[in-house]
């Protein structure tokens, strides 16, 4: 068999491997220096970036439960001017490409960060979080069709780089939200960001969260994410980044069968920070026996 192809291209830019570090779990990169293979990855995200610094929520901010995490970071982050200054030189030192989680309260805000980070050098694309749940927000952006559109319009205005669009499991139609996005400009969906939930201790009879309830992630809710994924790669035409408790290659081939171009790797990379070279093997040896050339043809093989 001649030589392999696990390239993918989100938009402009070309990935020489479908699997992503999510967004929050691999911090800037450069704290798994050691500990990860980044040639395994064909991109990082980074954790979510506002306009000015955050200290995030008050802790407790981590509850594992058997299959899972639920957090409530809240978007700690150091600001964008930082990131510049501190985080970025650093970034782009590393054999893999880079994508920038940007968030914010206002379209304005989400305007300036993606101004100021699209001149930079080593930012090879972004992805907006639409969807953070530990905010204390009436309702998430992409928890409505319009708002994704409008702010989605705006935002392609100020970037030529790849914008990945970053959605919410917690609606009645994930599908709906991702073909706004898309209408708006968007060069790609990633789905899923984590599901709203809690934790009680009966003792004190008060939350384990210091915010109260948290987003859920982890194993326990890879059939959730497997099916919105689904269901969004088969309603849009761009490019799909599937996840959501993904931690083993047979978990990647199940989301790119549904339709995903790439995948990302979320709470597994805290267990087990080298999980890209592993699943990464995993992939090659699946592809190797089912003499499978260029993984680009696994993508939405589906039979139903
Ligand atoms: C500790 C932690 C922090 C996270 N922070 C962010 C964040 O800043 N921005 C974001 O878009 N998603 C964030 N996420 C969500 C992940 O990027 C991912 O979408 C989610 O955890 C589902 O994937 P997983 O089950 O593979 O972890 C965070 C998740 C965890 C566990």
């Amino acid at each position: 068999m001649g030589k392999m192809s696990l390239k993918v291209k989100l938009g402009k830019l070309e990935l020489s491997s479908p699997l992503i570090s999510a967004s929050g779990t691999f911090g800037f990169g450069e704290e798994l220096r050691g500990l990860a293979d980044f040639k395994a990855i064909g991109a990082i995200t980074t954790k979510t970036l506002t306009l000015s610094p955050r200290k995030g929520n008050p802790p407790p901010r981590i509850y594992e439960t058997e299959q899972g995490v639920v957090n409530s970071i809240g978007l700690e982050n150091p600001g964008v001017d930082v990131f510049i200054k501190d985080k970025l030189p650093l970034i782009r030192k590393l054999p893999t490409k880079c994508l920038v989680s940007v968030g914010g309260f206002s379209r304005e805000e989400y305007q300036e960060c993606l101004t100021k980070l699209d001149k930079q050098k080593g930012v090879d694309g972004f992805e907006v979080n639409l969807s953070c749940p530990n905010l204390r927000l009436k309702k998430l952006v992409s928890q409505s069709a319009q708002a994704t559109y409008k702010l989605t319009k705006a935002l392609r205005k100020a970037t030529r780089k790849t914008l990945i669009v970053k959605i919410t499991p917690e609606v009645t139609d994930v599908a709906e939200v991702a073909k706004a996005a898309e209408r708006a400009g968007a060069d790609g969906i990633a789905l899923v960001n984590t599901f709203f939930s809690m934790a009680i201790n009966i003792d004190t009879k008060k939350p384990y969260l210091g915010n109260i309830y948290g987003g859920y992630s982890g194993r326990a809710i890879k059939p959730m994410s497997l099916y919105r994924v689904w269901k969004v790669a088969g309603s849009v035409r761009i490019p799909v980044i599937g996840g959501g408790g993904i931690e083993t290659a047979q978990d990647v081939i199940e989301f790119i069968l549904a339709g995903a171009t790439a995948v990302s790797l979320g709470t597994i990379n805290l267990v087990e920070p080298n999980a890209a070279a592993k699943i990464l093997k995993g992939i090659k040896s699946y592809l190797t026996r089912k003499k499978i050339k260029d993984i680009k043809s696994l993508r939405g093989g589906l039979i139903v």
